[in-house]
């Protein structure tokens, strides 16, 4: 089983501070330091304002004026051996550099798709803009095989995404990040707008196609019980400053920062007896030495039917 933790490290993010130059200029992010392994799941949480979009498009170089880096380091570590400075990326090396290597899911995705173009046409897109070469059958079973690993029938590839649920259409724009096999996944509230139910089956899905490909995933969302069940580590945001960074094991049970035991109190379903880990199931190897006993006999999330756990 992953224990991405000790695996090495496929981002790191040193000193970055970035500010919206407006009339009275906001530092969105402080000093944030950061470093993702590789497979890893770093949760990223805190509350609407603290700054974890900011964050995420300045990793991808997505910001935008008014915001502007004023200080720090990105580096890619690919698995080549190759270390990339992200912040010196030209134009070009810089759009090979996302989708490539490095992809998002942005806050509100599901809506971004193209609402004229088929899902079949949006996938051929990207394909064909980054891997000039590949054939049209190539495009078409790497089509194919992508919808299928986020569960959605390839049936669907000509439908517009107006003929889509919301949790398919998010299916879809997860399915548009993995396209190009990238080694890292950022997504920015993937779920929130989503039901519990189907929330949930993303969420096993996403964990699931990590242990599968073991690409990193930096998992955004103000919802902190649900990072403590996906994540191997959660990273909390205050007010544009990444004040705890820890396992979701030692952060649920011994948070270091007043802040993040406030956060974690104010979630009354962490309070009482704590919910099934959506990874119970794939998880249970590792599970051992820090003792699942206290996560109870709750049975129902656990029903996890996929056997990927052949790969422990
Ligand atoms: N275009 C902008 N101009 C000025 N301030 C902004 C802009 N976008 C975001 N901010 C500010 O930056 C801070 C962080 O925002 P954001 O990164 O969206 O937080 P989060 O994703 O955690 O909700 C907030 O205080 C927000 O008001
Ligand atoms: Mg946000």
């Amino acid at each position: 089983m992953t224990t991405a933790p000790d695996a090495a490290p496929v981002l790191t993010v040193e000193d970055l501070t970035v500010v919206y130059e407006v009339d009275e200029p906001v530092t969105a992010v402080r000093g944030a330091d950061l470093t993702l392994h590789r497979g890893e799941i770093l949760g990223l949480a805190g509350e609407s304002g603290c700054g974890k979009t900011t964050l995420a498009y300045a990793v991808n170089r997505l910001h935008r004026p008014p915001a502007r880096i004023a200080s720090g380091r990105i580096t890619f570590h690919d698995k080549s051996g190759e270390d990339v400075d992200v912040l010196a990326l030209e134009d070009a090396a810089l759009r090979a550099f996302r989708w490539d290597r490095l992809s998002m899911v942005f806050q509100g995705a599901m809506n971004a798709l193209n609402p004229v173009a088929t899902i079949r046409a949006q996938l051929a897109d990207t394909l064909r803009a980054h891997r000039p070469r590949m054939s049209r059958k190539e495009i078409r079973d790497r089509s194919e095989d992508v919808l299928r690993r986020v569960g959605v029938d390839p049936g669907r590839l000509g439908s517009y995404p107006h003929q889509l649920s919301g949790g398919m259409r998010q299916r879809v724009m997860i399915a548009m990040a993995m396209l190009l096999e990238p080694q890292i996944m950022i997504m920015d509230e993937p779920t929130t707008a989503l039901d519990v139910v189907v929330q949930r089956d993303i969420l096993r899905e996403i964990v699931r196609l990590r242990d599968e490909l073991d690409f990193a995933v930096v998992f955004i969302t103000h919802d902190l019980p649900l990072l403590l069940e996906i994540s191997d580590r959660i990273a909390v945001m205050l007010e544009g400053e990444i004040v705890e960074l820890d396992t979701a094991e030692r952060l649920y049970r011994q948070a270091a920062h007043p802040y993040t035991r406030k956060l974690l109190g104010s979630f009354p379903s962490l309070s009482g007896e704590r919910g099934a880990f959506i990874r119970t199931g794939i998880d249970e190897t590792d599970a051992g030495e820090t003792g699942t006993g206290e996560t109870g006999t709750d049975g129902a999330a656990a029903s996890e039917s996929d056997p990927t756990e052949e790969r422990a």
